[in-house]
């Protein structure tokens, strides 16, 4: 059995911060996301790994997983030149993939479960293909499967104004090399891409089997700023534990599951977990709340921040209250406290302010 994360793509829906970073780079507790779908793999006992990548983002993607030596995986960067479809990474993959059954994991795409039942399915059901499928309030934004009252697989249909219903496919599918053929003979999808949605609905109609599977725990398609906040929230919620390797001055409380890491200080504030907090940031005269991540090397003075992403090297400094928010790298959030009323920006394309 081999791997195939999908990382290349373009992130539109996460700029400005996918200006300068993939988006499946993008911190989610302070680790980026595909770390979370590498683990995910090799603790499902895969070592070969592919990696769809694309010429914009493949080098820092490449830079962040190296050769795999860390997870006990091997990893083979595979470039698409554009983001044709999810298909079209398989059958630019195809070389790659050879004859082996292969794990098709969305390089933006979290689960709060191991893989390794679902791998295992395969062979157990005799089945072409193993889908993951899960209930969600907005069915129209992602693949969406009709079954029958057994669970079986009637259609499936990509992106539907329609909803048959409101079971999403999650972005983990396992595959046997028989879904090749069935990409064969699919066409272009309205947006222009060759949907593996539709190459599995081609699978069902040559007579293959496919088998579904509904996921009980939380899944997250991070795609957007709402869901990066909420997958966030959701990871702190279920990964952190109370780690404490900076320095706390005897001015500051730190209650509940916080991670500092080295170097970090902590300087006459109070921090309410779960908190994680990334090498050298240094946080004075400040709250932190609840469901925050912030990277490495950030300043933090005089602010009161809750439920925030701060990514590396970025400053807040004398913000009264910060909520819900995304501060991308070596940003900058600072009042003017001289000119009360008014305000200054140096906004990126793309940003969204909210004051
Ligand atoms: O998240 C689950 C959903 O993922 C499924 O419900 C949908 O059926 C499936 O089509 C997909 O929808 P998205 O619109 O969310 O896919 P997105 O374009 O965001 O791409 C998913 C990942 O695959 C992302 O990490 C980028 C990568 N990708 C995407 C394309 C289009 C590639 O590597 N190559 C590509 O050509």
């Amino acid at each position: 059995m081999k791997g195939l994360i999908l990382s290349g793509g373009r992130g539109t829906r996460l700029r400005p911060l996918t200006y300068t970073a993939a988006k499946q780079l993008v911190p989610v507790a302070n680790k980026p996301i595909i770390y979370y779908v590498v683990e995910n793999l090799a603790s499902a006992g895969i070592r070969d790994i592919g990696v769809i990548i694309s010429p914009e983002t493949g080098g820092d993607v490449k830079k962040a997983l190296g050769r795999g030596e860390r997870w006990g995986v091997r990893f083979e960067y595979i470039l698409q030149q554009e983001p044709l479809g999810l298909a079209h990474a398989v059958k630019v993959a195809r070389g790659y993939l050879g004859d082996s059954p292969f794990v098709m994991y969305l390089g933006d795409n979290l689960i709060g479960c191991g893989i390794r039942d679902f791998v295992e399915k395969l062979d157990e059901t005799r089945s072409d293909a193993v889908i993951l499928l899960k209930p969600v309030p907005n069915p129209s934004s992602f693949g969406v499967a009709e079954i029958d009252g057994k669970g079986r697989i009637l259609r499936l249909v990509e992106k539907p104004k329609d909803p048959p219903s409101n079971l999403a496919l999650v972005g983990v599918y396992v595959f046997r090399p028989s879904i090749h053929d069935a990409i064969d003979e699919i066409r272009p999808s309205a947006r222009g891409e060759l949907e593996i949605t539709d190459a599995i609905q081609r699978l069902i109609e040559r007579g293959g089997r496919v088998h579904s599977h509904i996921v009980e725990e939380w899944w997250l398609d991070t795609g957007k700023k709402d869901d990066l906040l909420v997958a966030n929230t959701v990871v702190l919620d279920d990964l952190i534990k109370r780690r404490i390797e900076g320095e706390v001055d005897e001015n500051s409380t730190v209650t509940g599951r916080v991670e500092l890491e080295k170097g970090v200080k902590v300087i006459n504030s109070v921090l309410r977990g779960p908190i994680a907090v990334g090498e050298g940031t240094v946080i004075e005269d400040s709250f932190v709340g609840p469901f925050t991540s912030i990277g490495s090397s950030v300043r933090i003075e005089g602010s009161a921040i809750e439920h925030c992403v701060i990514l590396d090297g970025a400053v807040i400094s004398h913000v009264e209250r910060l909520e819900d928010s995304i501060v991308g790298r070596n940003a900058r959030v600072h009042r003017n406290r001289e000119r009360h009323k008014a305000l200054r920006l140096m906004i990126g394309d793309d940003s969204d302010v909210e004051l």
